[in-house]
């Protein structure tokens, strides 16, 4: 089972640091890895790449995915878009991403 636990850090809006450990064999994305540590991530949309409210920056040099059209056309419309920007609901959590740190990034609203 424990080589199936990443270790992601992740930014709060505060600039304080989570340490979450993070199941890679159940499927799950950041945004959903987030909520479940409480984090203040909505994720309003479910993951559908449609709300942006689980909008974060990349802080470390990990190879993710490329973006999808769909998430380029989200971020697109998103506030505080910046060159790391990404959806956390569409990083599957994978091995290769252990180490991995995110912010948070500001509220829309
Ligand atoms: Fe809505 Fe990610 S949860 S875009």
């Amino acid at each position: 089972m424990s080589e199936h636990l990443i270790r992601i850090t992740v930014l709060d809006r505060k600039g304080q640091a989570h340490a979450l450990e993070a199941p890679t064999d159940l499927g799950l994305n950041l945004m959903e890895l987030c909520k479940s540590y409480g984090l203040p991530i909505k994720g309003t949309c479910g993951g559908m790449a449609l709300c942006a409210s689980c909008h974060i920056y990349v802080m470390s040099n990990h190879a993710l995915p490329k973006p999808s059209d769909d998430e380029l056309a989200m971020l697109d419309s998103a506030f505080f878009v910046q060159p790391n920007s990404r959806l956390g609901c569409q990083i599957r959590l994978r091995d290769e991403l252990d180490g991995l740190q995110v912010q948070l990034a500001p509220e829309s609203e």
